[in-house]
């Protein structure tokens, strides 16, 4: 394994087998695994749970990281292939990431989506040609329109939770005061048709996911068994599902227009997850975000206080499964 850029690039056995590194190294720490290791941490965008989750992992396998937030004690990078540089930033990623690459022996990259051009953000073009960049092995820390990491974690929840692979899983928009990222949505919806889910996106007119999005979860829905489907029917949606995930993204239709994107939202501060959403779902029905949240404006207190929410226990996850990630990169399939 020299890269963990998509989970779409691992068979189900192969997602398996790290969701199963990730249980043994909960049970069974190894503290010297990865003595001597050093990994590199490049955050283009803010965070909470990938940075400390890949530094404590990485420490609890005998290695250590370093963190390069541009802009931030650093210089500011720019990372448009062919731009006359003469603004705020000084250096290019084209020469920053080798050099950091040079330093360490496996690099993760956090780089959001620009959000002004859907075609470009789809391609995920800048994304590429910065792993392209790096010799090393690299990790996805999420990208314009993925987050493998997330997937993964939320993955091994579902399985923790013994959530059965057929079960039925949705994923809703839900209210936020401005246009957010595709990247969990986009993984998201991937993770659960590979699992083989029953699979559901519930979302108001104007914020059906991107084609490309919907077409490759489709795709991976047919090999896996499970079906991708989408509506804007919540009682539709949630009856029978074991999992309701909630997740905040821009419309695809206003994709870089502030102004069109915020008259659509206006009348959709309704679409926050309360108690009531649960009545057609399953007795056991969790839920699940990938945080941050805000609270009483995507999901209310009593959601997220309540005996149904996973939110912690994802975010814990991310740290497991990405100690698994880091092990198989850096040790390969040697026990
Ligand atoms: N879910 C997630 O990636 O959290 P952070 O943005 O805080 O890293």
């Amino acid at each position: 394994m020299k890269q963990f850029l998509d989970l779409a690039d691992f068979s189900r056995d192969q997602v398996d087998d790290l969701v199963g590194l990730a249980r043994r190294l909960q049970q069974s720490p190894e503290p010297r695994a990865l003595a001597g290791k050093i990994l590199g941490l490049l955050f283009m965008n803010p965070s909470l749970r990938t940075l400390a989750s890949f530094q404590a992992g990485m420490m609890r396998l005998g290695g250590t990281s370093f963190v390069v937030t541009p802009g931030q004690g650093t210089w500011q990078f720019e990372t448009r292939l062919g731009a006359v540089m003469n603004g705020g930033a000084a250096e290019h990623v084209r020469e920053a990431i080798p050099v950091l690459s040079s330093y360490c022996d496996a690099l993760g990259v956090r780089s959001f989506a620009e959000g002004k051009d859907l075609a470009a953000d789809l391609a995920e073009t800048q994304f590429l040609a910065m792993a392209g960049l790096c010799e090393k092995p690299f990790v996805n820390m999420e990208s314009a329109v993925n987050h493998p990491c997330q997937a993964l974690a939320d993955w091994k929840t579902m399985d923790d939770l013994d959530v059965p692979r057929t079960g039925k899983f949705v994923l809703s928009w839900v209210h936020h005061p401005r246009a957010l990222p595709l990247a969990v949505p986009a993984a998201t919806v991937h993770m659960a048709a590979q699992r083989g889910m029953e699979v559901v996106v519930l979302r108001p007119d104007g914020y059906a996911l991107p084609d490309a999005i919907m077409n490759r979860a489709r795709a991976a829905a047919a090999t896996s068994g499970g079906t991708v489907s989408e509506t804007s029917d919540r009682d539709t949606a949630l009856a029978g599902a074991s999992v309701l995930y909630a997740k905040e993204w821009g419309s695809a239709a206003c994709y870089g227009d502030t102004e069109a994107e915020a008259r659509l939202r206006e009348p959709l501060s309704g679409w926050q997850v309360s108690d009531d959403w649960f009545g057609p779902a399953r007795p056991d029905c969790h839920f699940m975000h990938c945080l941050p949240v805000r609270r009483n404006v995507a999901v209310a207190d009593e959601v997220l206080d309540g005996p149904r929410s996973r939110v912690v226990m994802e975010a814990a996850n991310r740290m497991t499964v990405q100690m698994a990630v880091l092990y198989r990169l850096l040790k390969g399939y040697s026990e």
